[in-house]
C-alpha cells in the first residue's frame, strides 16, 4: 500500500535539466531580444542552446527513460480530453509521468519553441538590416520577411502556452494538492501520488548517463553545422 512518504524516482536528470534550462534559456531570449542591440550576440547563443536542448529532448522521447518517452505520455485526444474531466475534480486519476493532457501540452510545448528558434535562424532585423539569423542569406528576401513577422508574432503564442502551462502546474497545486514541480526539481514523487492506492510501485527503465551526453553532444554539433552553413 502506497504510504504517504513513500516517493519513487519519476523524471530522470536529463529531463529535469532540459527543463530548467529550457526555462532559463527562455527568460534570456526574450529579454535579449527586446533589448537588442550588443545584447543580439546573447540571443543568438541562447536560441542555438534552446535548439539543441529541443533536439536532444526530441531524441530522448524515443530512446530515453521510461517517462521521458513520448510513447508514454503520450495516448492520443481521447485520453486527453478524459483528463481535462478529472482536472476540475479534487481526486482524479495519479499518473507516474505525464498525465494524458499534460503529455499533448509538452509535445505542443517542445514544437512551438521549436518554430520559434527556426524561425529565428531566417529572420532579420529589418530596421538596421545589421543582425541576420545566420540562415537568413541562405533564403531569398520574401522568406526573411515571412519568418521575421513570424519570429516577432510567435512569441505572443509561446507565453500564452507557457502561462496556460504554469496555470496547470498551479491548479495541480492549489486545487488538487498535487505537487508537480517538486519532482521536476528532486525527480522523486510520492508513490500515493503516482499509483492508485493498493497499487505497487511501477518498474521504470532509466537511460544512462552516457547515452544522454552521446545524443546531446550530437544534437549539439548538428546545431553547430546549421550555423556554420550560414557562413
Ligand atoms: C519558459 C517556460 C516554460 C517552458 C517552455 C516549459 C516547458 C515544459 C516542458 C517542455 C515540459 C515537459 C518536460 C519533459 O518531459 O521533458 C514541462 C514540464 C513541467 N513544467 Fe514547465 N515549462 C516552463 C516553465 C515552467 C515553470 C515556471 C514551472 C513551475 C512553476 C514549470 C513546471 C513544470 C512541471 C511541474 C512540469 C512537469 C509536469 C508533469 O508532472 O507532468 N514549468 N515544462
Amino acid at each position: 500500500m502506497a504510504g504517504k512518504n513513500d516517493k519513487i524516482l519519476v523524471w530522470d536528470v536529463p529531463v529535469r535539466l532540459f527543463h530548467w534550462l529550457l526555462v532559463i534559456l527562455m527568460a534570456t531570449s526574450y529579454f535579449s531580444g527586446r533589448a537588442k542591440g550588443d545584447w543580439m550576440q546573447l540571443h543568438f547563443w541562447s536560441g542555438y542552446a534552446i535548439l539543441t536542448l529541443l533536439l536532444f529532448r526530441i531524441v530522448w522521447g524515443f530512446v530515453g527513460s521510461s517517462t521521458a518517452r513520448f510513447s508514454h505520455f503520450l495516448k492520443g485526444p481521447a485520453a486527453a480530453l478524459t483528463h481535462v474531466g478529472h482536472l476540475f475534480r479534487k481526486e482524479g486519476p495519479r499518473d507516474v509521468g505525464h498525465n494524458p493532457m499534460g503529455g499533448a501540452m509538452v509535445v505542443v510545448l517542445i514544437f512551438a519553441v521549436l518554430a520559434q528558434v527556426v524561425a529565428g535562424l531566417f529572420a532579420a532585423d529589418t530596421d538596421t538590416g545589421m543582425v541576420n539569423g545566420p540562415l537568413a542569406l541562405k533564403v531569398a528576401d520574401k522568406w526573411v520577411d515571412r519568418a521575421t513577422a513570424f519570429h516577432a508574432w510567435w512569441i505572443n503564442v509561446l507565453l500564452i502556452l507557457v502561462a496556460v502551462h504554469v496555470a496547470a502546474v498551479a491548479l495541480y497545486l492549489v486545487w488538487k494538492r498535487h505537487n508537480l514541480i517538486g519532482p521536476m526539481i528532486t525527480g522523486r514523487k510520492r508513490l500515493d501520488q503516482a499509483v492508485e492506492p493498493g497499487e505497487p510501485a511501477p518498474r521504470l527503465r532509466f537511460a544512462s548517463g552516457r547515452l544522454a551526453m552521446s545524443v546531446l553532444l550530437a544534437c549539439a554539433a548538428l546545431v553547430y553545422f546549421i550555423v556554420r552553413a550560414g557562413g
